[in-house]
């Protein structure tokens, strides 16, 4: 059973990790552990009581004990009742206090893992793989409640929280702030975890020693955005790719967020995850309930690498849904670095033509299909087909491009407005703004008012008809900038702070939507690149376009950061031109097929301009990845040599589930003197004797895993070298 409940205490029990709590003496729930597995359950001992201070507050039940909420671990700590430290939830009641004071009401334990309305979360299709808790607090004084959720993976090492806030009283009241994850560790010897960026150069790794005090990261963009990605980890300041402590926390939210880590005088720390704060609110009117989005927890003893292990296969498993979540993705070529907006039907079918020959799957038409598109300046919102590019509309170009043996994929910005399009004139009153305001614009553009349904099913029918007009069997759905001046003519003043999260419902709701509507097709996310690459738009989006900088070289960067929250088959990766458009980096093919097959992999160029040589190397990393993607999108991903830390290098392995396909890439960003390299592999089977299929040479798995592979050698500027290790029957 992975909960447990016994004396008060509960331990929840996930693959290798437990996660313990208990009802106090006074009815608040105080967690008591975080972290490799436990056998014991008469846990209370860990019960983290400090002598309180003169200056902790005791409540009137527990004077005689000392207990103070000051100095106590809690699990969903409240506000203005004795507990200094940031809260995870501050309520305004009717008569305008904040103060709460959650205590234990009751708790169910249920089979299968909890659904959230209206938002993405992690799922068992299987009963049997994961367990529900749901804890009921309330608030003696309001009545207010909160419904902490948990759900247990049983095999995966995974915790996922959230909590519905609900008002059964008869009086109006505001969520000021709610976090979904409320973590208190008993310990500040930690360092925090952060993927920071910007456009083009998304998920650097940042890593910190924590001091007193909060430090964090957080979004204000209405998206989860390029900066920050809502992923905080915390970890033993030993910690590295293979050993330490790392407590890790990953939110399944695309829109504005907040990640912090407090620690206190007494050590103690506090890590919380959850909507951002001071742009949020939320009025309750009575009977009605909040729920706020999943936070998903990972602990992991074996360092980073067991922590991406694990969010890898619950993504993987349980968050992704639909026709694509386990099938080999199509190897696509997009026209957006070979064309841009200058192309018409003769251009994309020579494209396809050669993509066609060359075994590429799927043709992916780009922006600039639609209205009077032919640059970034008008007609985002005016999903009609520019006629004078593709006479006749999709149906003619998308039959020849499927009678060449290819699907074909096409590109939405759904929730953008041009002010120069049709739907602007028409529906000024549909972009976001506030009335009296000038509007920023960012990339000529203006944002969609998401929370409006008369905008979504606007949007719907709009795409529906698309879809619906030919055999379109992929959606590229981008998002290219942030939410200004974030207003909606449909709030009332009071509802104002509400805007941002509606905002992101409204999304989802959309993407739904579209989701049951055409349950066929692959969706893709993209915002900018990698702005909005979060678990949320991974419920509805399976893989996402990972950064508009398609340098193989600085991709080994961004994926490598990428790597450590999304699994490989979310993070889609294309082998583009020479000099590369973007840094004019000039990268060997080879080596640019070899890190765009550490994703979901496919081409963004000008398929026409090839040389022989060129072609005759898509023909190979085309049969080379139809027969390894299997590995790549479902097998265990090892980093061996981080970018990040090497000067030169970064390597690293898809291992097969069964262990016995492993496929091992190096490449060299920068040119590398002779030095010694012996590159230590891991996950493998010791026993089993690994054939390296291009030179023959036989190792023990023990071998490769003690002494390694040996790469002693010089490595040109953006050389690579890939090897591909089977065991031997
Ligand atoms: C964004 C995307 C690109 C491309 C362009 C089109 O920047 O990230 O891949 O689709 O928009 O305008």
């Amino acid at each position: 059973m992975a909960i447990l409940f016994e004396n008060g205490i509960f331990r929840l029990d996930a693959g290798e990790t437990s996660y313990a709590m208990m009802i106090g003496e006074d009815r608040t729930l105080l967690h008591l552990y975080y972290g490799a597995r436990l056998a014991d359950s008469d846990l209370g001992y860990l019960l983290y009581l400090l002598p309180t201070a003169s200056f902790s507050a005791l409540r009137a039940e527990l004077v005689r004990t000392g207990y103070s909420p000051d100095t106590l671990l809690q699990e969903f700590s409240c506000n203005g009742t004795g507990d200094f430290r940031a809260s995870a939830c501050q309520i305004r009641d009717a008569d305008g206090h904040s103060a709460t004071d959650l205590r234990y009401v009751s708790h169910r334990i249920l089979p299968g893992k909890y659904a959230l309305p209206g938002l993405p979360a992690t799922y068992a299709e299987d009963e049997r793989d994961a367990a529900t808790l749901e804890i009921t607090l309330e608030d003696p004084h309001t009545g207010l409640r909160a419904v902490l959720l948990y759900g247990v993976f049983e095999h995966l090492g995974a915790v996922t929280r959230a909590v519905r806030i609900e008002n059964p009283s008869s009086r109006t009241v505001t969520v000021e702030r709610v976090f979904s994850a409320c973590l208190d560790l008993p310990r500040c010897d930690l360092d925090l975890v952060s993927l920071w960026g910007h456009w083009s150069c998304e998920r650097n790794v940042a890593r910190r020693p924590i001091d007193r005090g909060s430090q964090g990261v957080s979004s204000k963009r209405g998206a989860s955005g390029h900066a920050e990605n809502p992923f905080i980890a915390l970890c033993s300041r030993n910690a590295d790719e293979t050993s330490g402590d790392v407590y890790a926390a990953s939110f399944v939210y695309s829109g504005n967020f907040e990640a912090s880590a407090e620690v206190d005088s007494y050590g103690m720390t506090r890590l919380l995850l959850g909507l951002e704060t001071t742009d949020f609110a939320w009025t309750l009117e009575p009977g009605e309930s909040f729920t706020a989005p999943e936070a998903v927890l990972v602990y992991s003893a074996e360092g980073f690498g067991g922590m991406s292990r694990t969010f890898h296969r619950l993504f993987r498993q349980h968050l992704v849904r639909g026709a694509w979540k386990t099938k080999r993705r199509p190897i696509l070529v997009n026209n957006w670095e070979a064309t841009y907006f200058d192309f018409d039907e003769e251009k994309l079918a020579a494209i396809a033509r050669d993509a066609a020959d060359l075994g590429i799957e799927m043709l992916v038409m780009d922006d600039g299909w639609f209205g009077a598109r032919n640059d970034d300046t008008s007609s985002l919102g005016d999903w009609t087909v520019n006629e004078e590019k593709l006479r006749g509309g999709l149906a003619p170009l998308v039959r020849r491009v499927n009678e060449m043996g290819l699907k074909f994929g096409i590109w939405f910005e759904p929730e953008m407005i041009s002010p120069v399009s049709r739907l602007c004139e028409t529906h000024p009153e549909w972009v976001l703004g506030i009335p009296g305001r000038g509007k920023s614009i960012a990339r000529s553009q203006y944002v969609l008012d998401m929370s409006r349904a008369d905008v979504r099913d606007y949007l719907f029918d709009a795409m529906a008809a698309i879809l619906s007009s030919a055999n379109i069997e992929y959606v590229k759905w981008d998002f290219n900038r942030n939410l200004t001046e974030a207003g909606s003519l449909l709030l009332p003043p009071e509802r104002g702070k509400e805007i941002f999260h509606r905002y992101v419902l409204g999304l989802y709701e959309l993407l739904e939507r579209l989701h049951t509507a055409f349950p066929e097709l692959l969706l893709e996310g993209c915002s900018g690149g990698g702005g909005r690459f979060d678990p949320g738009m991974l419920y509805y989006t399976p893989q996402i376009w990972t950064s508009d900088n398609t340098d193989a070289c600085e991709r080994l960067f961004i994926q490598h950061g990428t790597s450590l929250v999304y699994p490989p088959s979310s993070i889609s990766a294309h082998v583009s031109a020479t000099p590369n458009h973007r840094t004019g980096r000039e990268t060997p093919f080879v080596t640019r097929g070899v890190v765009a097959m550490g994703g979901a992999f496919g081409y963004e160029l000008d398929l026409t301009k090839l040389t022989d040589e060129e072609r005759a190397l898509v023909r190979e990393q085309v049969a080379f990845y139809r027969k390894y993607c299997g590995v790549v999108q479902n097998g265990d991903y090892y980093r061996l040599i981080s970018p990040f830390e090497d000067r030169n290098l970064a390597a690293w392995s898809s291992v097969s589930e069964d262990r016995r396909t492993v496929i091992v890439s190096v490449v060299a960003y920068r040119f590398r003197y002779p030095r010694a390299e012996f590159l230590r592999l891991r996950g493998l089977d010791p026993e089993a004797v690994y054939v390296d299929r291009s030179s023959g040479a036989r190792y023990r798995g023990s071998t490769l895993m003690r002494a390694g592979l040996n790469l002693t050698r010089e490595f040109r500027d953006g050389e690579s070298v890939r090897i591909v290790l089977e065991a031997e029957a």
